[in-house]
């Protein structure tokens, strides 16, 4: 196989994993998540989400959690929907931001209550925004592979918000599959065909593992020329507005399949495994990386012995 030397990960636990949790992590509890994901060497982090606090309640602390986090030497973005978001992740000193929109208008409106095109009008300026005021800024865009509404987008339909979007300055696309429905086959021919297309930019994949399929797809997604990857500690994760929709590939498993296929991460796995027995213990639910059950009951039976 032809395998990149390094790849780059942004861990999404802090957002997308706490997103949907039934219990919701205490603020200070959130803050040394974070702190524990950079001494594991995780580079960038997203660390919350500026968006309106009734369509995520467990993200009210955006602002708390970004002050808490200053100084580690990482850059924390910040998941964003519109220009009232910028503001607000400018303000709390944010490092970088996601931009986020869908490419169906019925998951948009679900998730953003605007169309694409108006979410496309909303984040182009932001671009510009962003470089102005020194933050990193990625466009992410939801359901690239398959909406729980409208089935399978198409290529053209990736392609003209890719083009656009690319128009007013973005440079990383974030091509995310929030279901879990791609297919390697499909991942492979739908992102070789945007990177020889839109060889100036930069693109990453977010992967759920709905269907057990996450890491084939990031496999594919390799082959296809992509060095970037989305992933989340402990598994956990999903979108509140796409119904099904479950944990992202865990950035433990990730780690270790890279790390057992010769591919840099700059990421160390016991940090990571360490930071999901944190979320272990403070959260009721099941840590969703098959590399932590491994390590867990390792750990079982060291103690039973
Ligand atoms: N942060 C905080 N509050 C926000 C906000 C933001 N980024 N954007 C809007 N609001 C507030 C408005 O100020 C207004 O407050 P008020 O009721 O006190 O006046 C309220 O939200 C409604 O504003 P409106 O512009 O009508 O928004 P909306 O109700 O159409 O909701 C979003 C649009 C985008 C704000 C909302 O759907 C949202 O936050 N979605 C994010 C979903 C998400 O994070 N999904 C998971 C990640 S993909
Ligand atoms: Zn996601």
């Amino acid at each position: 196989m032809q395998l990149p030397t390094d790849v780059r990960i942004t861990e999404v636990g802090p957002r997308d994993g706490l997103q949907n949790e039934p219990q919701n992590l205490p603020t200070a509890h959130k803050i040394d998540l974070i702190r524990q994901l950079a001494a594991a060497g995780c580079k960038e982090v997203e660390a919350t989400a500026f968006v309106s606090p009734k369509a995520i309640p467990n993200l009210a602390d955006a602002a708390e959690v970004m002050r808490g986090t200053a100084g580690l030497g990482i850059t924390r973005f910040a998941l964003i929907p519109n220009a009232k978001g910028y503001g607000r992740a400018l303000d709390a000193g944010a490092d970088g931001i996601t931009l986020v929109m869908s490419a169906t208008d019925s998951h948009n409106r679900k998730n953003l209550n605007q169309t694409v095109a108006e979410s496309m009008a909303e984040l182009a300026p932001l671009a510009a925004r962003a470089r102005d005021d020194g933050l990193a800024a990625r466009l992410s865009i939801s359901m690239v592979f398959g909406c729980p509404f409208e089935g399978d987008p198409g290529l053209e339909r990736i392609r003209a918000i890719v083009d656009r979007m690319a128009g007013h300055g973005f440079t990383r696309i974030g091509l995310c599959d929030t279901i879990g429905i791609a297919s390697p086959q499909q991942v492979h021919d739908r992102v070789s065909r945007l990177v020889q297309e839109f060889a100036g930019l930069e693109f990453e994949l977010h992967f759920h593992d709905t269907y057990g399929r996450g890491l084939a797809n990031v496999l594919a997604g390799l082959e296809a020329g992509v060095t970037r990857f989305d992933s989340c500690v402990g598994g956990l994760g999903g979108c509140p507005f796409a119904p099904g929709a479950t944990g992202n590939i865990a950035t433990e498993d990730l780690v270790s399949m890279l790390d057992a296929s010769g591919v840099r991460t700059g990421v160390d796995l016991d940090g990571l495994l360490a930071a999901s027995d944190f979320l272990d213990a403070q959260l009721d639910t099941r840590i969703q990386s098959n590399r932590w059950q491994v390590h867990n009951a390792q750990r079982q039976l060291r103690k039973a012995a």
